[in-house]
């Protein structure tokens, strides 16, 4: 029988995650990267790498938001998600799940310092996914956009951006 979003929420500790969705960081490196070894916009230490379970819901989305680090994105289960980009003022989207025949792939990089949403592509449904970022995930590197900056600076995206962030 398929397992459901709850079960994996339940059995993997996952914990409420403030863009949306449920999350658990299964990794943090003891190793530490100091500020002179890092990009300027960093503001101190960080650890050199980080990995979290992350699960959507279909009726939940993950709002748009970014970090500083580029973002490795990897499908473990349940249905296909669609990561939403703003690259150069445009919607670029990436699909993850593992119907290669369908475009999607089991790995997906988001690109750091983009605003990036997601949803689950399948109704009642959910995907279990990981994420690992390097430099280590924190969340002084974390901001969920304001859906009204958002609209003035993309006016074009308002459809996307009115769905994909929260009022
Ligand atoms: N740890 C807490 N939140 C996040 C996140 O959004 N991404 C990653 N990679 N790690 C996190």
């Amino acid at each position: 029988m398929n397992k459901s979003a709850n079960y994996f929420i339940e059995k993997l500790n996952l914990q409420k995650h403030p863009e949306g969705g449920y999350f658990k960081e299964i990794y943090r490196s003891k190793e530490i990267i100091k500020p002179n070894a890092l990009p300027p916009y960093f503001d101190g230490n960080r650890n050199i790498s980080t990995s979290i379970y992350f699960l959507l819901k279909s009726e939940d989305f993950s709002s748009f938001h970014k970090i500083k680090s580029d973002e490795i994105w990897h499908f473990y289960q349940g249905s296909p998600l669609t990561i939403f980009l703003i690259i150069n003022g445009k919607i670029v989207k990436l699909l993850l799940g593992n119907n290669l025949d369908n475009g999607e792939s089991f790995q997906q990089i988001v690109p750091k310092n983009s605003w990036f949403a997601a949803c689950v592509n399948c109704p009642n449904s959910f995907s279990l996914i990981g994420c690992t970022v390097a430099p280590g995930f924190n969340f002084n590197d974390f901001e969920i956009a304001k859906r009204k900056e958002l609209l003035s600076n993309y006016p074009s995206l308002h459809e996307k951006i009115n769905k994909l962030t929260k009022k």
